[in-house]
């Protein structure tokens, strides 16, 4: 079997980072390239100073730290990178498509193809290729099409191997994965390929948390795990709504089902909804692969799971036009959080921005906090939506580096994401410099509500 000593991996973002990172901190004797067509985001990755890599991650800084100059290499190099690995890792984008056929929809694949096709003009030796971004199934299929008609004699071994990373527990998550899976051919040569990645991954993970399967399992596995945990999520909100009319708890309701051993705890935190770059892309794109199937019934089934999460979100921010005497023209709303989740300072479909979005229809003023969001990303967030003039975002929100400043004179105060630090602060000294009556929307379910109460704030939760 062939033994792996030069890895590339396309594409230096949230996966692609972390991930290789990981691969070179625990195997020291791969050397490990990471290139991306972004110079910006290569220089940031080995920017001297290891605190500003471009993605924040809890002791992500400390795995670039160790192996970053040794066997970990960030480049822009894309052609020289590609030509010398033994194994190519793809790692890039694959946003839902913005135009054409599928249109918000199916998964835009420009760039897996526009990585297949460079890999096939500069390789002179043979690779191993390994689609680490998430994929429809079958995609596989178009990227060996590419490879395998080149006419340069170069053989290529195409295996699907997708991420499983949560953000913000990322390094957690890669040094102590549940699995990993691998998907390759039935061919010996396709055997040989899954073995020799077995192989890397085998250097720090148990073997039997490995798992080997065909290409096209393992391709649609990661979109039915998405849309699963989803799922779970859109569940335990469309309760929490019925948990408001009824007086029954969410967080009771919570606890009492995921006791059962067959149900489970996680992924049953009532929310605003989820965010993040993947749950709702990966669900559209599982509903457009059956459609194009003939599965109506299937898709209408998992497209379900988006019209909740949308529905949470919007009736979070009409709850709170209602509460504020069904206007907030004028008035000032206090964000806390922006982030899609805590721990991260990635924002791509957070609830957030869609929160803002409504209030803002509603004339509001929205003064945001995030304890590592930057100020640029939060209005270009608003401007990506088109919804209105890029100076009325800017006219109506304004950004703050401390959440008192944020709070201060605000009508009410709305968690969005649930950063540890929010349950510590002074809510005395913050329901001060409020206006009265003070009304907290906790997002989150997680400020203690009971003792916002008892300072005189108006409180109201998710399925609470
Ligand atoms: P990202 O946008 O953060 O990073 C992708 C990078 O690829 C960008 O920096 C871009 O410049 C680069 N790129 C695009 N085309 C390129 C090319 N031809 N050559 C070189 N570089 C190129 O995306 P991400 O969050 O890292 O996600 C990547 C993939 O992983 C997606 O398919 C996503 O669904 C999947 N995934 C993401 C997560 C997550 O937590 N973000 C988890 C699991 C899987
Ligand atoms: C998710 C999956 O958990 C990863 O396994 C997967 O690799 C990744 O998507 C991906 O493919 O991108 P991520 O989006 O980073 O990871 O974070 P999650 O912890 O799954 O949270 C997603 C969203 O759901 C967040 O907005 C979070 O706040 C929300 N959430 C999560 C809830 O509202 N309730 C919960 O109980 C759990």
């Amino acid at each position: 079997m062939r033994k792996i000593t030069n890895i590339c991996c396309i594409g230096a973002g949230y996966v692609g980072g972390p991930t290789m990172a990981v691969v070179a901190k625990q195997c020291p004797d791969i050397k490990v390239t990471i290139v991306d067509l972004n110079e910006a985001r290569i220089a940031a990755w080995n920017d001297p100073d290891v605190n500003n890599i471009p993605v924040y991650e809890p002791g992500l800084s400390e795995v670039v730290a160790e192996a970053r100059g040794r066997n970990l290499f960030f480049s822009t190099d894309v052609d020289q990178a590609i030509a010398e690995a033994e194994m190519v890792f793809i790692s890039v984008n694959t946003p839902t498509k913005t135009y054409g056929s599928g249109k918000g929809m199916g998964a835009d694949l420009k760039w897996i193809e526009l990585c297949a096709r460079q890999i096939a003009r500069v390789s002179t030796s043979d690779k191993i290729i390994v689609e680490k971004s998430t994929l429809p199934v079958r995609t596989a299929e178009a990227v060996r099409d590419i490879l395998h008609n080149t006419g340069s004699g170069v053989k290529f071994q195409v295996l699907s191997n997708p991420e499983f990373l949560a953000e913000g527990t990322a390094v957690e998550d890669l040094l102590s994965p549940d699995r990993v899976l691998i998907g390759g051919d039935d061919s010996e040569e396709g055997q040989e390929a899954i073995a020799a990645l077995v192989d890397v991954y085998a250097n720090w993970i148990p073997r039997e948390r490995i798992l080997t399967t065909n290409v096209w399992s393992s391709e649609l596995s990661k979109l039915v795990a998405n849309a699963f945990l989803a799922q779970r999520i859109s569940s335990i909100n469309a309760i929490s709504e019925l948990c408001e009319k009824t007086e029954a708890n969410i967080n009771e309701v919570s606890r009492a089902i995921g006791t059962d051993s067959r149900i489970g705890p996680k992924f049953l935190k009532a929310s605003v909804g989820f965010g993040g770059s993947c749950f709702q892309k990966d669900i559209l794109n599982l509903v457009y692969i059956s459609r194009s199937f003939g599965l109506q019934e299937v898709a209408d089934y998992w497209e379900q799971v988006i019209i909740m999460n949308n529905h949470q979100r919007k009736r979070f921010a009409l709850n709170i036009v209602k509460s504020l005497y069904n206007t907030v023209s004028g008035k000032k709303i206090a964000f806390l959080g922006w982030a899609f989740k805590k721990d991260t300072n990635d924002t791509r479909e957070s609830a957030a921005i869609y929160v803002a979005d409504e209030l803002l229809n509603e004339q509001a003023f929205i003064q945001v906090y995030d304890p590592k969001v930057q100020t640029e990303q939060i209005y270009h967030d608003l401007e990506y939506l088109e919804t209105r003039s890029v100076e009325s975002n800017r006219n109506g929100v304004s950004v703050y580096q401390d959440p008192y400043e944020a709070c201060d004179g605000a009508h009410a105060i709305a968690v969005l994401t649930e950063w540890d630090e929010f349950k510590n602060y002074d809510w005395q000294k913050i329901y001060a410099k409020m206006l009265k009556p003070a009304k907290i929307f906790d997002g989150r379910n997680v400020l203690d509500h009971k003792a916002l109460r008892e300072i005189g704030f108006q409180v109201n939760g998710i399925g609470v």
